[in-house]
């Protein structure tokens, strides 16, 4: 019963999150296909330029596609565009709103639910591929989720899991160095606290959500009833290495990325 209740707490935490502020949010929110556009433009420009070409957003003509976590919508759009039957659930009562009329504004057709994805409304093999970017890492009941991942893809389904990297150089350089260390967050905030600074707009006491992050052993355990598992890394920004990023030639930050990069994504078969 306690642990049911702690669960919920820290789910509370995260809508908390982001009903205050939307992931990827640009400016102030504004209810029009400029503000959409202009978050689209900063995701796949600036904060992730890698995404493009490692999810093939372009390449889903006829996939029966669902989303874990949709946030704004962005992500999903771009799958809508590339072919896929898209569906999505959300935690979030604001992100199911935007994303709602993100989808709107743009006369695309999509299934979305506001729900956890701890009980998905589904039938067993009802879909060819689930993705998540940046979600489950802020659900304490994450394997819960995943096994229900596993039960409504299809025979042969794939699932792309993208979780926060626990050994990349953002996490020790960035945040528990500069941030925890010699800024003193660790002890002010706790580390809970300082965990969840890294989202945007958290304080880390008022606005505190959950937030875990995974190594190559701890992603494969969690997804361990998968037959086939791939494991990447990518997303690292050179001025997270501090000197280093100014004078490294791409090859070695390409090399560095790919071992200690923010995101840690697991490209299971069922
Ligand atoms: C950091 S945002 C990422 C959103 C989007 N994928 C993106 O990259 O912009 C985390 C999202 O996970 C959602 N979320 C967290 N736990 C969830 C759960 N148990 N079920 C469904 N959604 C959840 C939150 O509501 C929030 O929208």
């Amino acid at each position: 019963m306690e642990e049911s209740q702690n669960i919920q707490q820290l789910k509370q935490q995260t809508q908390d999150q982001w009903n205050t502020t939307a992931c990827g949010q640009v400016g102030d929110i504004e209810w029009s296909l400029d503000y959409f556009l202009s978050v689209e433009k900063n995701r796949y420009e600036n904060y992730g330029d890698w995404m493009r070409g490692f999810y093939r957003y372009d390449d889903h003509q006829g996939v029966k596609l669902l989303e874990i976590g949709f946030g704004q919508g962005t992500d999903l759009i771009q799958y809508a565009l590339g072919g896929a039957d898209v569906t999505g659930v959300d935690l979030t009562e604001n992100h199911y709103k935007l994303a709602t009329e993100n989808f709107k504004l743009r006369n695309l057709k999509a299934e979305l639910h506001h729900r956890d994805a701890a009980v998905l409304p589904f039938p067993d093999n009802s879909f060819d591929k689930v993705v998540s970017f940046g979600v489950l890492h802020h659900t304490p009941d994450i394997q819960v989720c995943v096994d229900e991942i596993y039960r409504v893809l299809k025979p042969g389904g794939k699932l792309v899991l993208s979780l926060y990297h626990r050994n990349s150089l953002y996490y020790w350089t960035t945040l528990l160095l500069k941030e925890g260390i010699f800024k003193g967050k660790l002890f002010t905030l706790g580390f809970d606290g300082l965990k969840a600074i890294i989202e945007t707009g958290a304080d880390g006491k008022k606005l505190k959500p959950y937030v875990k992050l995974y190594t190559h052993q701890s992603m494969k355990k969690l997804v361990h009833q998968f037959p086939s598992v791939q494991i990447d890394i990518r997303h690292l920004y050179r001025k997270n290495i501090w000197i280093f990023g100014k004078i490294l030639p791409d090859s070695a930050i390409k090399w560095l990325e790919r071992r200690f990069g923010w995101y840690i994504i697991a490209t299971c078969t069922k």
